[in-house]
């Protein structure tokens, strides 16, 4: 009724109905943590898409890099019954939700756009859970880079370091030219960012071995204690305040030149687009030393929630717009990641962009392409946790790498 003269009052004052009833019935509201300058931005490509088709974009933000805290919102919202549309999420995050129920079914969307044919399939183990769709994949993160200011390294021998020792003679020349070798924030999350990073440079079987079959012997043995000790080794190199700092915050820091590299994954390349500057010209982009060949991948994927038939057509709409070819390319261009489908050219990528692209694919030719550990694709979120928890407390100092190892056991045994 109200609706009625609501239209009836619009025809009368001569307004165009088509699109505002679109608008509408057309919404789709979003949880994610996508708030630093570089995730904005990104993110804002994906809304201005959804709203040149008539979606109208509900923006539910929880800041908190790595997404705990979104991830703990989002349960008190689907406890009260009252769920997103879409969620951004992380691999074995997205199964737990669809094992209990929660997630709804895209299977018709995937079936007419050919989703099995072009999504790679390390992602399909995340986006579908008994065979049925249940997210759509927008990225693929990875996180064994490193990213260093030009000016820096060239005021420090010019030479990108290949292995660890050359990292470590870097890190101690930039100590010696008065500025700060490691940017990082202080939280668990960055911290295991690292851990990644420092265990597949040890070696690719005992990355899979530890992090994914998470065999007792590879968590307690003395290649373990040598991650340890380069983790402590790393900690030696970051300044005092480091402690709660948010990731894009120590981004800044080597975008600024106060420090010389940060240790994360490519959405920090977003905040160095975002401020401007240019790969190979203002900063430098490697693979963490001694882990060429290898890749640590996360994919932020849009988790569907069960939601009512008149939310399901935008939801639909939502996720087709993700899929589509030229999204997944002028998104991930933006977001520092690499396109989520493996038909997508790299022209419109940058060198660390095509460079990111190349490696994943080798990658995937030769078995050495991982789930993150620190980004919810190597094991479910207690094992996670229980990981993290280890990690931070040894680069805090609270425990020695031999204790570290001991508890680094018991606490995946506890948790499975
Ligand atoms: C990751 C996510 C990225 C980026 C990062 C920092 O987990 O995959 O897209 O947002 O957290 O917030």
């Amino acid at each position: 009724m109200v609706r009625n003269i609501l239209i009836a009052g619009m025809i009368a004052s001569g307004l165009t109905l088509g699109p505002r009833l679109a608008a509408a019935a057309g919404e789709v509201e979003v949880l994610h943590w996508w708030t630093s300058g570089g995730e904005a931005a990104a993110l804002n490509v994906l809304k201005d898409d959804l709203e040149s088709k008539s979606v109208t974009w509900q923006d539910m933000p929880v800041a908190g890099g790595g997404g705990t805290e979104a991830m703990t919102a989002l349960r008190a919202r689907v406890t009260a019954g009252n769920a997103p549309t879409a969620v951004q999420m992380l691999g074995f995050d997205i199964l737990d939700w669809a094992k209990e129920g929660a997630l709804g079914n895209l299977n018709a969307v995937a079936a007419e756009e050919g989703w099995d044919d072009v999504i790679p399939t390390a992602l399909q183990g995340f986006g579908k859970h008994d065979g049925n769709w249940i997210s759509a994949p927008v990225n693929v993160h990875s996180t064994n880079w490193v990213w260093i200011n030009k000016a820096a390294l060239d005021a420090a021998g010019g030479k990108a370091p290949e292995s660890w020792d050359e990292l470590v003679a870097v890190l101690d020349r930039m100590q010696e030219n008065g500025i700060t070798p490691l940017g990082h924030g202080g939280q668990a999350w960055q911290e295991a960012t690292i851990f990644d990073a420092v265990v597949l440079s040890l070696g690719t079987d005992f990355y899979k071995m530890s992090m994914i079959d998470l065999d007792p012997e590879a968590l307690g043995s003395e290649t373990m204690k040598e991650a340890f000790d380069r983790m402590a080794k790393l900690r030696s190199y970051v300044d005092d305040n480091f402690s709660g700092r948010d990731w894009n915050l120590a981004s800044a820091m080597v975008i600024e030149g106060t420090a010389g590299m940060q240790m994360m994954g490519d959405w920090a390349k977003g905040e160095f687009l975002n401020a401007g500057k240019t790969p190979g010209e203002d900063f430098v982009c490697i693979r963490f030393p001694g882990t060429q060949g290898a890749v640590t991948f996360n994919s932020d994927q849009f988790a569907m929630f069960a939601v009512g038939d008149d939310r399901i057509p935008a939801q639909h709409l939502m996720a087709s717009a993700i899929m589509a070819p030229k999204f997944q390319s002028a998104f991930n261009v933006v977001k520092g990641s690499v396109p989520a489908r493996t038909d997508i050219s790299d022209a419109d990528f940058d060198d660390c962009g095509k460079k990111g692209m190349k490696d994943l694919a080798e990658a995937n030719v030769n078995g050495t392409l991982f789930g993150s550990m620190a980004h919810g694709h190597a094991a479910p979120a207690g094992v996670k946790n229980a990981l993290y928890d280890v990690v931070t407390a040894h680069f805090n100092g609270a425990y020695d790498s031999s204790t570290a190892v001991e508890e680094l056991v018991n606490a995946v045994e506890g948790a499975m």
